[in-house]
């Protein structure tokens, strides 16, 4: 039924109304030096030359601005959408440190909470998930996905389509999603954002694509392109991923937005001699709609007049962007996302902050607890909270924060003081955020010899990872780690807690601080959350979800891992070997890996079948207990390899996981299933499929920790 609305819709429109709906403008600020853009953009609306428009929000501004689009001659309403990465007005942990939960129920929560939040103030589409794989930690933009793994990045994918679409697309607590960005964003060279990509199809299909085939599957209503080169090929000029796998091969019915700018920026790039060329290129590719569109909206029409551009190349965008406005009911009342009671109520509601807290103290890792110096007691007498992040609320947020209150962000500090009511807490930040100088150091190491313990909150600041913030340099900034070395040589235990957006380099606190746990940025209760840990009220569950190097020199850096004919080996006496002459090989924390106050034994591991014939799914089945004294929480991680194939396969790679809490002294049994879709690949052919043969089958507590492993033998 919506179809035909759409034609009955499409046969009334000019050409001119048609190029409009594919133009996205950013909104203008209403006053200021931009309230004269913003004045002609309003009567661009109003003459129907504008389909969406991004970062306006707010129930009343995009009432405003829909009440233009309505005095249009087709009435056609707008898109709103917004960048709601990691919550709108309550701020969840950024991206990578959800996917360090692996907890795909509260992945999914906290989508749902953001979509609740933005979608009543006006947003109709976020642009998020951001599914891109990142296994270069110099790129700043790992804060935004979910990590170095395709298997455990493309279950989160889904997750957070899920969240923030619900099951079906026009809830008014929902928004439109956006798998972003299509494709191959985060293997940039050098992790240098923006940068060319160069990689064999072999890596794109296996690798980069699978976490946007799953929120194609999930049902994602968007897509947005990206900002590079895929082997030579803008990718927004790629009818190769966006007509031929997008569109083609998934057969993909949304609509695909450019980045920002991304259909002009072909021009800088040297692949369109001009901006007309760049439109043509775009649309003809498969980009619908531009983004800070300046190329469709003064091309378009006059390149579809001389013949450039197909009509129904510009029909077929139009209909996904119509259909997406018709499916969130915008036809039947444009305002229905506009509502100030309903966004009054919404953004008050403190279930979210519950939420958020909850989330967060499951994104935490612990890294290390020497004798077990973790969790403090509650009755502790003097804690020193050292550290130039330690009283940070902006710290605590990280980047892409839409709608921030500040003043309702905890600090660690703030934390602390809530959990450990009656202890003597001294506080001194030590230096500012960036640590340049050693100022406060004398203060903050008399304060802290007088503690029983200290927690040093140190880290990068918010402003460090994220969009254009790639770093050559991804350890502690500034003079912290000398902090950490003056503080350790009071001899009082130094609890370190790591703030960042990526995996940081951080050796001399890996080997000197009594315990590090690795916070990300938690977001808007992350000092309740962290303190939630830190005094044993949460048992820490999260694991890595991406590789820790030692070094600048190990990236890019994974565990997946294809083999050599000289397999990697730490043996020094072992000379012609891929392997480095002057570090050792593993990293410094594997991706999976995470501890807890309590152990985990993995026992009695069975298959129930060694043979896999057609058709066929074999168990996997052993006992997972908690072998100590407090409940707790194991993320069980299943690997495999294949032994022989066509092309060479990677040592190991992620195939399940499970998330499994125990209270002390209780077993339970543990199941993966395993079939050929488990043990398929893109084989050398270039087509999915499963090979005959041997497969090793690993299950443990992270990609170091292998606790026992089979084989499978497929026929
Ligand atoms: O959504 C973002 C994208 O990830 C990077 N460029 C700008 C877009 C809109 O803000």
């Amino acid at each position: 039924a919506i179809d035909r609305k759409v034609d009955a819709l499409l046969k009334q429109m000019t050409l001119q109304e048609k190029v409009g709906q594919l133009h996205q403008l950013a909104g203008a600020e209403a006053t200021g030096p931009q309230a004269a853009k913003r004045a002609s953009q309003m009567s661009e609306i109003k003459a129907g030359n504008v389909g969406s428009v991004l970062n306006i929000k707010g129930a009343k501004e995009t009432r405003e601005a829909q009440a233009l689009a309505l005095q249009s001659r087709l009435k056609i309403p707008l898109l709103f959408g917004l960048d709601v990465i990691h919550g709108y007005k309550t701020v969840f942990p950024v991206p990578i440190g959800e996917a360090a939960s692996w907890d795909l129920e509260a992945i999914e929560q906290s989508a749902q909470v953001a979509a609740r939040e933005a979608a009543s103030a006006g947003i109709h589409w976020t642009f998020a998930p951001m599914v891109d794989i990142g296994r270069d930690p110099r790129w700043g933009r790992v804060m935004e996905g979910a990590g170095e793994d395709t298997y455990l990045g493309s279950k989160i994918a889904a997750a957070r389509v899920r969240g923030f679409q619900g099951a079906k697309l026009g809830a008014t607590d929902r928004v439109m999603a956006t798998a972003k960005h299509f494709a191959a964003y985060g293997a940039a060279v050098a992790g240098r954002d923006y940068n060319a990509v160069d990689m064999s199809l072999q890596q794109l299909h296996e690798v980069y694509l699978p976490p946007f085939k799953a929120s194609v599957d999930a049902g994602v209503a968007t897509f947005m392109n990206s900002f590079n080169t895929l082997n030579g090929v803008p990718a927004t000029g790629s009818a190769f991923l966006q007509r031929d796998i997008l569109k083609g091969a998934w057969k993909y019915k949304g609509f695909v937005v450019s980045d920002w700018a991304s259909v002009k920026e072909m021009v800088v790039h040297g692949y369109a001699k001009d901006l007309s060329d760049a439109a043509v290129k775009a649309i003809n590719a498969g980009s619908d709609m531009d983004m800070e569109g300046e190329a469709f909206i003064a091309h378009l029409a006059q390149a579809v007049k001389d013949g450039k551009v197909p009509q129904k190349n510009v029909d077929d965008a139009v209909r996904r962007i119509l259909r997406k406005k018709f499916e969130m009911g915008l036809f039947d009342d444009p305002y229905r996302f506009s509502d100030a009671q309903r966004e009054q109520a919404v953004l008050a509601d403190p279930q979210h902050r519950a939420i958020a807290r909850d989330v967060a103290r499951k994104s935490l890792v612990l890294l290390k607890n020497n004798r077990n110096i973790l969790p403090l007691a509650k009755n502790a007498k003097s804690i020193a909270v050292i550290g130039p992040l330690a009283d940070s609320r902006r710290d605590m947020e990280g980047g892409w924060v839409v709608s921030d209150v500040r003043g309702e962000v905890v600090s660690i500090v703030d934390g602390i003081r809530n959990h450990a009511q009656g202890a003597q807490i001294s506080h001194a930040a030590a230096c500012t955020p960036g640590c340049a100088t050693a100022d406060g150091f004398d203060a903050a190491i008399a304060a802290a010899s007088k503690a029983d313990v200290i927690v040093l909150a140190i880290g990068e600041t918010w402003d460090m990872s994220g969009e254009a913030k790639s770093r050559t340099d991804i350890g502690l900034p500034g003079r912290q780690t000398e902090l950490c070395q003056r503080l350790k040589a009071t001899g009082k235990p130094v609890v370190a807690v790591l703030f960042a957006g990526r995996p940081m380099i951080f050796n001399e606190i890996a080997d000197n601080a009594d315990a590090i746990l690795y916070a990300w940025f938690p977001g808007s209760e992350g000092g309740n959350a962290v303190a939630d840990v830190l005094f044993g009220d949460y048992n820490p569950s999260g694991k890595l979800p991406a590789t820790f190097p030692r070094n600048l020199g190990q990236i890019p850096i994974s565990y997946a891992q294809y083999n050599t004919g000289r397999p990697v080996t730490d043996e020094k006496d072992i000379v012609y070997r891929s392997a480095y002459i002057d570090s050792p090989n593993t990293p410094r924390y594997a991706f999976g890996h995470g501890k807890s106050y309590t152990t985990f034994g993995y026992s009695g591991v069975q298959l129930d079948r060694t043979i896999l014939r057609p058709g066929q799914s074999a168990t996997l089945s052993f006992d997972l207990e908690n072998k100590g004294k407090v409940a707790g929480t194991e993320i069980a991680q299943l690997y495999i390899r294949d032994m022989v194939a066509s092309v060479v396969r990677p040592v190991k790679e992620l195939k399940g996981f499970t998330k499994v809490h125990l209270q002390p002294g209780e077993r339970r049994r543990v199941t993966f299933t395993i079939d050929r879709d488990t043990l398929a690949f893109f084989n050398s052919d270039l087509k999915w499929g499963a090979e005959p043969g041997e497969f090793k089958l690993m299950v443990g507590s992270a990609s170091d920790d292998i606790r026992a492993e089979t084989t499978l033998h497929l026929q």
